[in-house]
């Protein structure tokens, strides 16, 4: 199903900009709004998720939930974030849902939600838009058929739509995934949370780890032993299926992978300096802000308690480490990105590619190959975009290698309908000389619905 054209799908055009200065509002993480809303699904009672990203994203997963009878409130929004209200049946009472579900253009929504509707014992339907459609679903296949549920795909079992017929009480498993990937991990983990016995998930280098803290603040035991593999930081995650989950107020930080583009922008732009408040800095998400840093970037990072994060009178702690980041303009220097150190900054590639063309001398970041199965081959769309503009930037096999400084020359890019490639190329845009355009710029609305409002007001 092609979604229909949306107001804001259009092209834009960014001008450079003459300093950079303010306090971009961030949207709450997505990886933890999708999360918190399957959760709750599956936690029999009321609990509240403030301050959830509103893109489009997150919203499909709160359609999903509530197509299959949790109750979803819009207590409270602002046209980029959203306080949800979720009262639910219970996992025993959730229902066939009626329909397909429509994950939209996103991967999270498709691999948790798989992992989620495995134990539920009924059919379901998940598909998605044209580029959902040509993403990869057999890592997730595998691992759910071998725990007992059924399920199919079109293309031999390869390619969404992905029709999942749960079981009750399913198996549990001892499962290696082989890319490293949070949503494989948390879809087995989320199973595992119906099946009889301990399911163990073990990954060679260590992914965002959202899942299992929340799943901790929800009375469930999540262990985290010593993997067996090699690699950048083997680890092993275990649970033990049928404790039932408890409901929670969750406070939702604000999103690193967001916050990235305008460390990048404030990093790169001659005369900026740009705070960003009370970001997620959780070890497994934050190799971003390291990786600037290594490059030179002049960024300052304070703590922020959690318990006040939430406000008076708020209810819940955000069980994620928070800080204030300042950005100041900076002489960023070329670096060298290990195959290890690419799962950790996954979604921040294209704007680190962005960073590194501002960087003095040459920076390669190796095996970047899982790029190509995100909502666009993202290694395809950084490349061309980049040097439209002027960059030096090459591909050999799964690496990427850009050679700075090279000035930036306002051109036409192509965002592949990719959220992340039209931030990517907006903020190229704040340093370009001339215009920069920018094909299917609302796609920013997948995960950041107010970017273009913010790069605007930063400007002033
Ligand atoms: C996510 C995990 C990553 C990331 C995606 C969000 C998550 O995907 O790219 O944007 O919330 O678990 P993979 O697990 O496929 O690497």
């Amino acid at each position: 199903m092609t979604s229909p054209p949306l107001a804001g799908e259009s092209s834009r055009s960014v001008s450079r900009a003459a300093r950079l200065r303010g306090e971009p509002r961030l949207p709450g993480d997505k990886s933890i709004s999708h999360r918190a809303l399957i959760l709750a699904a599956l936690a029999e009672g009321c609990g509240s998720i403030i301050g959830a990203g509103d893109g489009r994203d997150v919203r499909a997963t709160a359609a999903i939930v509530a197509a299959l009878g949790a109750t979803v409130e819009r207590a409270r929004e602002d046209g980029l974030n959203v306080d949800y209200r979720v009262a639910s049946p219970g996992a025993e009472r959730l229902h066939e849902p009626a329909g397909v579900l429509d994950c939209r253009n996103s991967g999270t929504s498709l691999r948790l939600c798989s992992g989620m509707l495995a134990s539920l014992p009924f059919f379901a339907v998940l598909d998605g838009d044209d580029s959902l459609r040509s993403r990869p679903v057999a890592r997730i296949i595998e691992p759910l058929r071998s725990m007992g549920a059924a399920l199919y795909a079109r293309s031999s079992d390869t390619l969404p739509p992905l029709v999942v017929i749960g079981r009750h009480r399913l198996n549990a498993i001892d499962y290696a995934t082989r890319v490293p990937s949070a949503q494989v991990k948390s879809a087995i983990l989320l199973a595992g949370l119906r099946a009889e016995g301990r399911t163990t998930v073990r990954e060679a280098v260590a992914t965002r780890d959202h899942t299992e803290r929340m799943l901790r603040s929800r009375g469930i035991e999540v262990r985290r032993e010593p993997g067996t593999s090699s690699g950048g930081g083997p680890v092993a995650w275990t649970l033990d299926g049928g404790t039932r989950l408890r409901p929670v107020d969750e406070l939702v930080p604000a999103d690193p992978s967001a916050a990235a583009f305008w460390l990048v922008a404030g990093a790169i732009h001659p005369d900026a300096e740009l705070t960003l408040r009370a970001v997620g800095v959780n070890p497994t998400r934050r190799a971003a802000i390291d990786l600037l840093v290594r490059m030179g970037a002049r960024i300052d990072e304070t703590p922020v308690d959690g318990a006040s994060a939430a406000g008076p009178g708020a209810a819940g702690d955000v069980g994620e480490p928070l800080a204030d980041l300042t950005v100041r303009s900076s002489e960023l220097r070329g670096i060298d990105v290990g195959p290890d150190e690419v799962a950790a900054a996954i979604d921040e590639i294209p704007i680190l590619c962005l960073a590194a063309t501002q960087a003095r001398g040459k920076t390669t970041i190796r095996g970047a190959g899982e790029l190509r199965n995100k909502e666009s081959d993202r290694i395809a769309g950084i490349v061309k975009g980049l040097a439209a503009l002027g960059a030096r930037i090459a591909v050999d096999g799964d690496d990427i290698s850009m050679q700075g400084s090279t000035p930036l020359v306002g051109a036409a890019t192509e965002t592949l309908d990719d959220h992340r490639l039209a931030m990517t190329f907006a903020v190229a845009g704040l340093i370009a000389s001339g215009s920069t355009s920018i094909d299917r710029a609302g796609s920013a609305a997948v995960s950041y619905p107010t970017f273009f409002t913010e790069l605007e007001r930063l400007r002033a």
